[in-house]
């Protein structure tokens, strides 16, 4: 990375593809910190969740949730790759701040990537919400901010079964119970050993609780390690490897339903997870590593993608 530009919680980098990205100093991370935002958010989300595709074939509102706001690199990428399809889009970001987001709007220039969608972004800024037009379909964009185990945790307890039954759960302020189920998930957290709260087992079953089991839903993540996918497997999700990025040469995508996994973890995967020294989920917010408890391996033996 070259020469970096300030800013209060934030400062603009420049990688060394001649991209620019956001770099955290409270988290000591970098946004997308090799290929850059626009070919990182290509990559892992538009392609992995083969997202044209699914849009051409969708009807009614295709829900997204963006989980990780940020700096809207990856919001962004998506709207954009898709607006010459009809399908509605219904974008739920979260974020527990709205800074980096703030601060990206102020470099737009040298990011690229906000080109046209600036009146909305500065709609989410002030109002969290917007309703618009692009291209060949509608938008609504809502933003949530808050703390995402927080609000999904309050969310889970209070989806009651009538609620989940009828599809329509009703709005609380502040709470992301109002956001129907999702077709897709771009999960963008710092990293596990940095922000250790948004990669927990408990994170992951509320979460995949969250899911419509009748709407096929699918969550490409950047790491491919194995507590991850652990985490992912015992929160209930199928888990497959995922495509490189330019950045990884492999990835993780995990789903409520192996149809959208092209290749599944299989049994080779089981034993090496069993062997290693970094597979047991993280249960609160300290980065730990384990290796797998009897009790996760008896779980993970059990779970339908390997039975
Ligand atoms: C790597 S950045 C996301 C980059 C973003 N997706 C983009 O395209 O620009 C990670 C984001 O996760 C957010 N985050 C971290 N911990 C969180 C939490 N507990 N609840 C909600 N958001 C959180 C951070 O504020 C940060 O904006």
């Amino acid at each position: 990375m070259r020469g970096p530009a300030g800013g209060d919680g934030y400062q603009l980098v420049q990688l060394n593809n001649g991209t620019h990205s956001l770099h955290s100093l409270a988290y000591g991370e970098t946004f997308h910190p090799v290929i850059g935002p626009v070919a990182e958010a290509q990559a892992l989300y538009v392609k992995q969740l083969r997202l044209r595709e699914r849009l051409q074939k969708h009807a009614g509102d295709f829900v997204i949730w963006d989980v990780g706001l940020g700096a809207a690199a990856n919001a962004l990428t998506v709207l954009r790759a898709t607006r010459d399809l009809a399908c509605p889009i219904r974008l739920v970001s979260f974020d527990c701040t709205i800074e980096p987001l703030a601060f990206a709007l102020q470099h737009a220039d040298a990011l690229g990537y906000f080109g046209g969608y600036e009146t909305q972004v500065r709609a989410i800024l002030e109002q969290h919400a917007i309703h618009f037009t692009d291209g060949a379909r509608t938008v609504n964009w809502q933003f949530h901010l808050g703390d995402f185990p927080a609000l999904l945790a309050a969310g889970t307890e209070r989806r009651s079964p009538t609620r989940r039954a009828s599809g329509s759960p009703s709005r609380h302020a502040g709470s992301e119970t109002g956001a129907p189920s999702p077709h897709a998930i771009l999960f963008d957290a710092f990293s596990p050993a940095k922000n250790p709260a948004m990669w927990t087992l408990p994170l992951f079953t509320n979460l995949f609780r969250r899911l419509d089991p009748q709407r096929p839903c699918a969550l490409p993540t950047y790491s491919r390690s194995t507590i991850m996918r652990v985490t992912l497997l015992l929160a209930g999700f199928f888990v497959g490897v995922g495509h490189a990025t330019g950045e990884k040469e492999e990835t993780t995508i995990a789903a409520n339903t192996l149809d959208l996994l092209t290749e599944p973890l299989d049994h080779r995967w089981l034993d090496r997870a069993r062997r290693s020294h970094s597979a047991e989920p993280m249960v609160d917010s300290v980065y730990r590593i384990a290796p797998l408890a009897a009790e996760s391996w008896e779980k993970l033996q059990a779970h339908p993608q390997f039975t």
